[in-house]
């Protein structure tokens, strides 16, 4: 199996969404410019939401319009076909989509019910493969869901199903809430794996109860080799009460390069990415790899 972990780095997205500072443009843009000097293959720039309901994602396109050329994949976030259209419109070619696995997730998070989701997620992945543009489908709380509880593996799997039919690059199953733990992770994974190939699989997994890296090493035994992770451990979701932060882009790099495994992340350029972060949000950001590593050097 490939010893090359792909990650993404959410920490523009999925970091910043919840924020109760609010980045400026220019912010953003330098945030972005310095996790793409790091090396990350990966980058979600933003969404294309609705600015009354995610104000900190405004501007979303102005960014799309300037980003550093490197070698990294841009990606955005879009909640519905207004936001494809307009990510498309903006340039964007690779696109995020969140069909939550339970029906008060997706009233709260997109005012759509649970059927209507995962038509609107046909729709747009057929639209996308006429159109060329690539889809890393989401399955959001697909392990506990705020409102609904436990969800069970068996409804994941149907959606995984329904959804795999129309062909996404990428389906990621999200812990969007961090209530997952390691064993039943490694369940689902190894049941999807064994379905659909690692290559076609993500996950995206949040710290709230300090299982984040326990669960990313739980879906690495399962095969899974794509990853999303925040710089600092920065995240939530403004409509999943008690989320926090995404599993830490450089907690992960730690885990991944110490296993023998090949990030290509540059880490002192990923801590100062997040020292800058850190400032721009003006309360001290990181997992635990920072203070290990200036230890090492001290
Ligand atoms: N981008 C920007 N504006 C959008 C939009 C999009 N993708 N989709 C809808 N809108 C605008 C509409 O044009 C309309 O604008 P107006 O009030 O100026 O006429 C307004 O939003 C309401 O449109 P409607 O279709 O009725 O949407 P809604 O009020 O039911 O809200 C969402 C639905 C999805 C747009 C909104 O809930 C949203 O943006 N949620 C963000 C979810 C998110 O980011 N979650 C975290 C990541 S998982
Ligand atoms: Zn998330």
């Amino acid at each position: 199996m490939s010893d090359r972990v792909i990650i993404k780095e959410v920490a523009p997205r999925d970091g910043l969404q919840a924020q109760p500072k609010h980045l400026t443009l220019e912010q953003r843009a330098e945030l972005i410019q310095r996790l793409v000097a790091a090396g990350v293959p990966e980058l979600e720039i933003g969404s294309f939401v609705s600015p009354k309901a995610v104000p900190q994602m405004a501007g979303t396109d102005q960014l799309a319009a300037d980003l550093p050329s490197g070698n990294v994949a841009y990606s955005a976030l879009v909640p519905n076909m207004k936001g494809y259209e307009l990510a498309l419109a903006a340039g964007v070619r690779t696109q995020a989509i969140v069909i939550s696995a339970t029906e008060q997730m997706n009233q709260n998070n997109i005012r759509k019910s649970l059927d209507d989701t995962l038509m609107m997620a046909e729709d747009i992945l057929d639209r996308a493969r006429d159109e060329g543009v690539a889809i890393h489908a989401y399955l959001a709380v697909a392990f506990v869901c705020p409102y609904e509880g436990a969800v069970a593996p068996e409804v994941v799997l149907e959606q995984a199903q329904r959804l795999m039919a129309h062909s996404p690059e990428r389906l990621v199953i999200a812990d969007t809430i961090g209530a997952a733990h390691p064993r039943e992770v490694g369940a689902l994974m190894s049941d999807l794996v064994a379905a659909y190939g690692p290559e076609r699989l993500g996950c995206h997994f949040h710290d709230t109860r300090a299982m984040g890296l326990a669960n990313v090493f739980a879906a690495l035994e399962a095969g899974v080799r794509q990853f999303d992770a925040a710089a600092g451990g920065l995240g939530g979701c403004p409509f999943a009460p008690g989320a926090k932060g995404n599993v830490a882009t450089e907690d992960v790099v730690m885990m991944c390069e110490a296993m023998g495994y090949n990030t290509g992340i540059d880490m002192p350029a990923l801590l100062s990415a997040i020292g800058a972060l850190s400032d721009m949000i003006g309360t001290p950001q990181g997992g635990r790899a920072h203070y290990w590593l200036s230890k090492q050097s001290a």
